[in-house]
């Protein structure tokens, strides 16, 4: 079996429930996903939940629950989501399995054997928040989180330390060499003055946090949150089999995801994730990668933050967009193409509904829409049948031919939006033509030139339901379905217009 493709999200906190921000990293993975396995790729699409830590544990007391039952609640409203957002992932995993618990430990003792992992005793400033310390220059004016503008929390601890410091130079040598690894480009700088301003050595266990993954040797510690989390994208893929001394449970599970080996998903082709964990991505996963012996990810990627009418969007504020109401009003594919054509993947956004309105009806209704229905009507009149193959080799053919291309490029840098903009204004071309050769009059004259016209427009509708999938899979299948060989029915529109918005 040949190497898959194999591509991750993050594994999102189980400390509160799902909201847009979740949603959008997950969808933009899916769309990759959906995207590659239409150029024949065998893609391996992992995403999951991230369980232990003092938040979860907190969460689950304010609610008189255990956390075990605390995670098991919102880890299945995370699958739930993922199932109405029609998220095609192909593995979920938990911290909280089994099989991921003893791997995290076979991996903490083999550094700790090895001397990467050493014990020590650590004084500092804690952000609660983002289970993650913080030094000088890294706070805010007066001492607070530079995330959650918080004040921080002076914890003194005995702790096992990562070697961080010892990658400081290996870490430099591999970005150089591999210059696609940190993306997009813009943010690789801010990664590189982190680690050439030097690295600190990084607490790896916790004595004052139950909840969480316990150090074989010294039960007294848990595993660091994140040490423990970066570690699911190897969990997931069977490096049981490789590292721990059971792997019964390791091979099964491989044997479930269809692989043989490891080896048939490691390294990772992207990690995709947010601004905000991007240097847990690119400098401390490959450090402990590093230390482990293993290759690389080819490539993280970190996109933007989206606010929310202009805020940040917060519980407290009551902002907070639920994507799953949202797609219940709209369409769930509507609400997945809007949030790629808006904002360029990479930078930041902001989500209103006037803009969300005014997209769907300008990109959706009266662009996609109106073509097909306009199209299918006077195809109805004036030819008939549609024939299996529809003006194969036309100019509009060898368009669509060259805008394939061209989505292939923006792919490959993940610039989503770029890959709407080049199907709606191709979309938009055929309107144009169908606007300039009016094949309704036309019939009227020569039935064989307006026949003609409506061939190539079927036809650059066929290539457009093809490339829509990734983004709307629903509404793709439901226009190939109309576009299909044979008679065509009367249909209700595609996307009927939303009330007009100023
Ligand atoms: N558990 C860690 C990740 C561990 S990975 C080994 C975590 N979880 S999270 O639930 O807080 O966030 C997961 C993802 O959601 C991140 O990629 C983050 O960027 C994304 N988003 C959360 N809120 C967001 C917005 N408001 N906007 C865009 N994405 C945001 O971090």
């Amino acid at each position: 079996m040949s190497k898959k493709f194999f591509i991750t999200t993050p594994i999102y906190y189980v400390n509160s429930v799902p909201h847009i921000g979740h949603a959008y990293t997950t969808i933009a993975l899916d769309i990759l996903a959906r995207y590659k396995r239409q150029q024949g790729l065998d893609v391996h699409f992992l995403t999951g939940t991230d369980e232990h830590g003092a938040n979860i544990e907190k969460s689950a007391a304010a609610k008189g629950v255990t956390p075990q039952e605390w995670t098991d609640q919102i880890s299945a409203q995370y699958r739930q989501m993922w199932k109405e957002l029609n998220i095609s992932y192909d593995d979920f995993i938990r911290t909280t399995d089994k099989k991921h618990e003893h791997v995290v430990q076979a991996v903490f003792e083999k550094l700790l054997k090895q001397g990467d992992i050493y014990k020590g005793s650590y004084s500092g400033k804690y952000c609660l928040s983002c289970e993650q310390y913080y030094d000088e220059s890294e706070m805010l004016e007066g001492g607070l989180c530079p995330v959650h503008k918080r004040p921080l929390t002076e914890v003194h601890e005995e702790t096992y330390f990562f070697k961080l410091s010892k990658y400081e130079q290996p870490l430099l040598k591999f970005y150089a060499e591999n210059p696609d690894f940190l993306s997009p480009k813009y943010r690789a700088n801010e990664i590189l003055s982190f680690v050439k301003s030097g690295l600190r050595d990084l607490s790896v266990s916790r004595t004052k946090v139950k909840w969480g993954v316990q150090v074989p040797s010294d039960p007294a510690h848990t595993i660091y949150v994140w040490f423990d989390a970066l570690i699911n994208y190897i969990s997931a893929t069977g490096v049981g089999t490789i590292l721990c001394a059971d792997k019964t449970e390791h091979e099964a599970h491989s044997a479930k995801i269809g692989a043989k080996s490891f080896e048939d998903f490691w390294p990772a082709d992207i990690h995709l994730v947010g601004k905000e964990i991007f240097r847990f991505h690119s400098v401390i996963w490959p450090a402990m990668l590093m230390a482990l012996g293993l290759p690389l990810p080819k490539k993280v990627f970190a996109h933007g933050w989206w606010t929310v009418e202009g805020e940040k969007m917060s519980k407290s504020l009551g902002n907070v967009v639920n994507p799953v109401e949202l797609a219940q009003k709209y369409g769930v594919d509507p609400v997945r193409a809007f949030l790629f054509r808006e904002v360029p993947f990479g930078q930041d956004g902001d989500f209103s509904m006037t803009s969300f309105k005014n997209r769907y009806n300008s990109d959706l209704a009266n662009n996609i829409g109106n073509l097909l229905s306009r199209t299918l009507n006077m195809a109805a009149k004036n030819i008939g049948d549609l024939p299996e193959v529809a003006a194969a080799g036309s100019e509009i053919d060898k368009q669509a031919q060259t805008v394939e291309k061209t989505i292939d490029g923006y792919y490959n840098e993940l610039a989503f939006d770029k890959v709407l903009e080049s199907i709606y204004g191709f979309a938009g071309d055929l309107n144009k033509l169908v606007n300039d050769k009016k094949p309704w009059e036309l019939a009227k004259t020569d039935k064989a030139a307006a026949a003609e016209v409506l061939l190539q427009l079927i036809c650059g509708l066929r290539y457009i339901a093809e490339w829509i999938e990734p983004f709307m899979p629903t509404v793709s299948s439901e226009m190939k379905r109309r576009l299909a060989a044979g008679k065509i029915e009367k249909y209700a529109p595609l996307f009927p217009r939303l009330e007009e918005v100023k």
